[in-house]
């Protein structure tokens, strides 16, 4: 089975995988893309959240055969060490992580709302960041959120310059 991830096909070796197998355990222990982190298992705390599609989704409760076809973004093809996302470099600027287990779930949640709402409000943020962070890092994720937002922002149009206007010619007149 090939699978598109991160732009690229992926080509998954014979009998390493099932069709009810959870994308969690086909990212880590198959393809050994382990930037995606296994939580709780459940679809509860989102440690493990990919886009799929653009979307997020939990990849410990997704199967295998729900993606066939679809396009996979895990944390390891959001940006690099040399050419960052803007909210990689955000969460650097305002030093998001602490024990960093559940980051990379919340950048893929957070590149997933900027991809579908460009300008978020702090409401949109919390009602979107739906992943848990025992460090509690929350404030900075949506400080870092709002940063990133800003350097995405396409940059206002220079002012029109006016061409100083034109002085029509008078006709001469003499007087007698
Ligand atoms: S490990 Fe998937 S939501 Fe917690
Ligand atoms: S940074 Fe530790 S769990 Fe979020």
């Amino acid at each position: 089975m090939d699978l598109l991830i991160n732009g690229r096909v992926s080509r998954l070796p014979e009998g390493s995988t099932e069709p009810s197998m959870p994308l969690l355990w086909v990212l880590r222990d198959v393809l050994h893309l382990t930037g995606t982190k296994f939580g709780c298992g459940v679809a509860a705390c989102g440690a493990c959240t990919v886009r799929l599609d653009g979307e997020p989704v939990r990849s410990c409760v997704t199967p295998l055969s729900a993606v066939q076809g679809r396009a996979v973004q895990t944390i390891e093809g959001l940006g690099s060490a040399v050419a960052p996302h803007a909210l990689q470099a955000a969460w650097v600027e305002h030093q998001v992580p602490q024990c960093g287990y559940c980051q990379s779930g919340m950048l893929m949640a957070a590149a997933a709302l900027l991809a579908r709402n460009p300008k978020p409000t702090d409401a949109d943020i919390d009602a979107a960041m739906t992943n848990l962070c025992r460090c509690g890092t929350y404030p900075r994720v949506r400080a870092a959120i709002h940063s990133a937002a800003q350097a995405l922002a396409p940059s206002p149009a220079p002012p029109v310059r006016r061409l100083p206007r034109r002085i029509k010619p008078q006709p001469l007149v003499f007087k007698a």
